[in-house]
């Protein structure tokens, strides 16, 4: 292998004392493997990373992390503010179950069916034939993971073996195969975004599937497209691509249909209002119930729901729920989300499956419309205990889940495994093991049971030089030139414009410009150290390697005339002072880094402390500023906005870079553009503000919990990012959008045509087609028995039950409002919604020409500003509507001198609202006002429609 890390991931606690256990962890089990557990993440540096599978479980608030006294500070104060707020009543209310308060979310009863929709009808009609004569078990394999850590992926199904359908395997992530070896590390969600680039986006996505599929993967998790980055120090918004919906719709919608274009499900992540870390997830923080994100439905259409929109437009198969609650429902038991507005509304035909223990409850969540429990796994890791598998089983058999709901479940995953074609492909499974780099490794890890070592890790090697062009041309768009002063960049590689000397002198300066211990030093890149090159979590990946950048900048200098000095630590030094006024140019490397919720570094738990660059990077960008005898370069590295005005109007630093999170070809991409190699065409997918004030009052982060669930309300409605810097007027250090590119363009000739008439609602629904039907009456229970002689694995998931005294009879407490009758949402019809949403309304052409002298990218943004005084027609409400929202763009590339026309359309969706009132989108009356340029700051020409 040639990932630089030990091979040895993985040292099982196991106990070796028999089959015969019940597969429960014992007390001292528990503490056997949470002391495992610590002793790796506080391991020594270079200390093999052990118990792979352990650490996403151990590490709630009181898990065996460095303490910093910071850090035991704020567990003092979360403890005391969790003590307070549960104290009385909710003290109580905790002691009798009566934890969760009624939940704000309506009630959407039942779960509409698949196969409702001509773009799938082909596979449901191929999924009947196959699950009509799946026993239950089968179809109980095929809703429920086997466990956290019990097969070879992150998310693995048992198969339906009578019918040949085979288990399924699901692996991250976004932005390559994690837990995995020989494969690409692609640039992250926030720089796919930055690109601005439809056909990256796309062959970004094809790349990373067609290096799933030789993994022998069926899902990949991802696209992320929440968190939408309300929170800007929200620990994952750098998994997304951008703080505005349609940038985020676009991105998605391009990487489903590349993912998919290879025949892997792809998964739109997560499904909704994840928008922070911090009490996302039971347990995990300390506190029983995770946050509630308070999403008034007008919001939820127009700014959250957007991305998943789209993502089931561009035919997504998969749908993942999120940790949290929404209105006080968790997102995966939460009906009104999953089947009022996803399955009936979008016209979803695939399956949802819940995040890694995102379910909580049972029957309640596939009455809900959840399909597919992950990992399998209940309420707790690895403890052997379904809220499905053999629960599942009885639930049918008790007739608390009604048979057709099971059937629904299994069909949306067998329609899906044939909607991309994977019945054609022979002998697909894995052929890597998440849990060890080592040849050999258990085939259930997770499992106490005793096992022999097979051959886990095949080492099949999916890179080539496509996907590591693709990655690095990617990793160049997405690199945003904020400020050019002078001309300074492209740099020419004997520095010929620079200093009066013939040799040239060039420091490069920062941590971040430099290897570090190595790009897989930590767990899940849990730790910021060396250059930042993804964030931490489920969504990074293990570096096959990293062009760091001082190599790659070094290389890229003509050493005949340029001397080339580093200095890789965060300090200006006396002695680095003196030789910085010595140089002719100066490079600055600063970075801030975020994660996921499972892990933390030094006082920084997943989510950002603040917007600042880490590592003290403004104080050393600014003195390297202070110091430098030349102009200085500065190039951030970073998960989302940070602050940059200590050093962003110093004279010296003549130009500033912000390169995103740039993925294995970092150095190379970053070398490309200072060099000139390619124009630099990234443009901002957020607003850059001055403060974290300036974002509104919704956007810190909740650090502490302010209630037993804490509550979230997203008071700001859809104001977020550069519709809030908008409506207040806030003059943004750097608009959303906003890019330098080494050459200049002229927009010119805007020309506004009407295609279709203004009318105020889509067309009424089309019908749909028939789901398939089965038989409806719940087999013998006798069927569901573990069969003779099976030899079971200790902690798996099975869908088996042992005697059949354990059905029980009587009746289950369905929910309110179980029983109401849904009308069909008028707003679908179609996946993604009504079709007529979709239309096209209006034809946009603008003259783009290239005035400079070199080749150049421009990306042309379509904005649009609804009529003014808009009313809801029944109830003459006043509705507010933003600024402008960005509803088109597309990049060109143009040579010197070089004219283009692009044409650019906007559908009815674009130009509506979300009525609340009719649940439908409306095209209010009026003039619309539609602005083109360069960013949401620099729109140079308006018209009217
Ligand atoms: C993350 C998901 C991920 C899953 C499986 C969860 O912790 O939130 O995004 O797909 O783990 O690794």
């Amino acid at each position: 292998m040639s990932t630089t890390h030990s091979n040895v991931r993985y040292d099982p606690v196991r106990n070796t004392a028999g089959d015969q256990d019940d597969g429960d962890l014992s007390d001292d089990d528990v503490k056997a493997q949470s002391d495992q557990s610590h002793d790796t993440l506080l391991g020594p540096p270079g200390s093999t990373q052990s118990t792979r599978y352990l650490n996403s479980f151990y590490t709630g608030l009181f898990a065996g992390h460095r303490l910093s006294r910071s850090y035991i500070a704020s567990c003092f104060l979360i403890v005391t503010a969790v003590v307070s707020v549960i104290g009385g009543s909710g003290y109580w209310a905790w002691k009798t179950g009566q934890s969760q308060i009624e939940g704000q979310s309506p009630p959407w009863y039942p779960t509409p069916l698949g196969g409702t929709l001509s773009s799938w009808q082909v596979s449901y009609d191929k999924a009947r034939k196959l699950v009509e004569r799946m026993t239950l078990t089968e179809k109980v394999n095929i809703t429920t993971g086997t466990g956290w850590a019990q097969d070879l992926c992150v998310g693995n199904t048992a198969p339906a073996t009578n019918v040949g359908f085979p288990g399924l395997c699901l692996q991250d992530g976004p932005l390559g195969i994690r837990f995995a070896d020989h494969i690409t590390s692609f640039p992250a969600g926030i720089t796919v975004g930055a690109t601005w680039n439809r056909d990256l986006m796309r062959k970004r996505g094809a790349a990373h599937a067609r290096q799933a599929k030789l993994k022998g993967v069926h899902v990949l998790l991802g696209p992320a497209m929440g968190p939408l980055g309300r929170n800007p120090a929200g620990g994952r918004v750098w998994e997304g691509f951008g703080s505005d919906p349609v940038l985020q719709g676009v991105a998605a919608y391009e990487t489903i249909q590349g993912i998919q274009s290879q025949g892997i499900i792809a998964t739109a992540k997560h499904l909704i209002g994840n928008e922070q870390e911090h009490f996302r997830k039971s347990f995990e923080w300390g506190i029983p119930e995770a946050l509630s994100s308070n999403i008034d439905d007008r919001t939820l259409h127009e700014l959250y729901l957007w991305p998943f929109a789209e993502s089931v437009r561009a035919g997504v198969a998969s749908v993942m729920c999120s940790y949290q609650m929404v209105n006080n429902s968790y997102a995966c038991a939460n009906s009104k989300l999953m089947n009022g507005i996803l399955k009936d509304e979008l016209g979803f035909q695939g399956f949802v499956q819940s995040d890694w223990l995102a379910q909580r409850s049972g029957v309640a969540s596939a009455l809900a419309g959840l399909d597919v429990s992950m990992p399998g796994d209940g309420l707790h890791w690895i403890d052997g205990k379904s809220l499905w598998g053999n629960e599942l089983t009885l639930s049918v058999l008790n007739g608390s889940v009604p048979v057709p709901r099971l059937n629904d479940m299994v069909t949306r995953v067998v329609a899906a495994w044939y909607q991309l074609g994977q019945d054609a492909w022979e002998h697909h499974i894995p052929n890597f093991s998440s849990w060890t780099d080592d040849e050999y490794g258990y085939l259930h890890e997770g499992s106490s049971t005793k096992q022999e070592k097979v051959i886990v890790n095949k080492f099949v090697d999916t890179e080539n030089d496509e996907s590591r062009e693709i990655a690095r041309h990617v990793a160049a768009e997405g690199i945003v030139l904020l400020k050019n002063d002078d001309d300074i960049l492209p740099l020419s590689p004997s520095l010929k414009q620079q200093g009066t000397q013939n040799r040239k002198k060039v420091a490069i300066i920062g941590e971040d410009a430099g290897p570090g211990n190595g790009p897989n030093h930590c767990e899940d890149r849990g730790c910021n150290q060396g250059t930042l090159a993804v964030g931490w979590g489920s969504g990074a990946t293990e570096f096959t390697y990293l062009v760091d950048p001082l190599s790659a900048l070094k290389a890229s200098f003509d050493s005949s005339t340029v001397d080339v000095t580093s200095s890789l630590a965060n300090k200006a030094s006396s002695s680095l002072r003196k030789q910085l006024a010595e140089q002719d140019l100066c490079i600055v490397f600063g970075n801030a880094d975020s994660g996921e919720g499972y892990r933390f570094w030094e006082t920084q738990r997943a989510d950002r402390n603040d917007l600042e660059l880490q590592k003290r990077g403004s104080a050393l960008i600014s003195n390297v500023a202070e110091f430098c005898g030349g102009p200085v370069v500065a190039v951030i590295h970073s998960v989302g906005p940070v602050i940059i005005e200590k050093f962003v109007d110093m004279p010296s630093v003549k130009a500033i870079l912000f390169a995103n999170l740039p993925g294995q070809e970092s150095g190379n991409a970053l070398a490309d553009v200072i060099f000139g190699r390619i124009d630099a065409s990234g443009r901002l997918p957020y607003t850059l503000g001055k403060s974290l004030d300036d974002y509104g009052p919704g956007a810190p982060v909740l650090y502490y919990p302010n209630a037993f669930i804490p509550q979230v309300d997203f008071k700001e409605g859809i104001y977020v990012d550069y519709r809030h810097f908008d409506r207040e007027g806030i003059e943004p250090r750097y608009p959303f959008g906003h890019g330098l590119s080494f050459t200049t363009f002229d927009i010119s000739d805007l020309t506004i045509t009407e295609l279709k008439p203004k009318s105020a609602l889509p067309s009424p629904r089309p019908k749909g087609q028939s789901p398939p039907s089965y038989d409806e009456s719940i087999p013998p229970a006798e069927s569901a028995l573990f069969p003779n002689g099976f030899k079971k694995m200790r902690k798996y998931i099975y869908p088996y039950i042992s005697s059949t005294n354990e059905v029980k009879k009587g009746s289950y407490p369905y929910p309110d409002g179980y029983d109401i009758n849904h009308e069909p949402s008028p707003a679908g019809g179609a996946e993604g919604g009504n079709p007529s949403l979709y239309e096209e309304h209006v034809a946009v052409q603008v003259s783009v020409t290239n005035k400079g002298l070199r080749k150049g990218k421009e990306v042309v943004q379509l904005y649009v500003t609804l009529p003014d005084s808009i009313t809801e027609p029944t109830t003459g409400e006043v509705i507010d509507t933003p600024v402008k929202t960005l509803r088109n763009f597309t990049k060109i590339e143009l040579k010197p001198g070089e004219r283009q026309l692009v044409n650019l359309t906007l559908t009815r969706k674009d130009l509506s609202f979300w009525s609340v009132v009719r649940q439908n989108w409306i095209m209010p009356e009026g003039e619309f006002t539609i602005a083109v340029g360069r960013s949401s700051r620099e729109l140079g020409l308006q018209g009217v429609y």
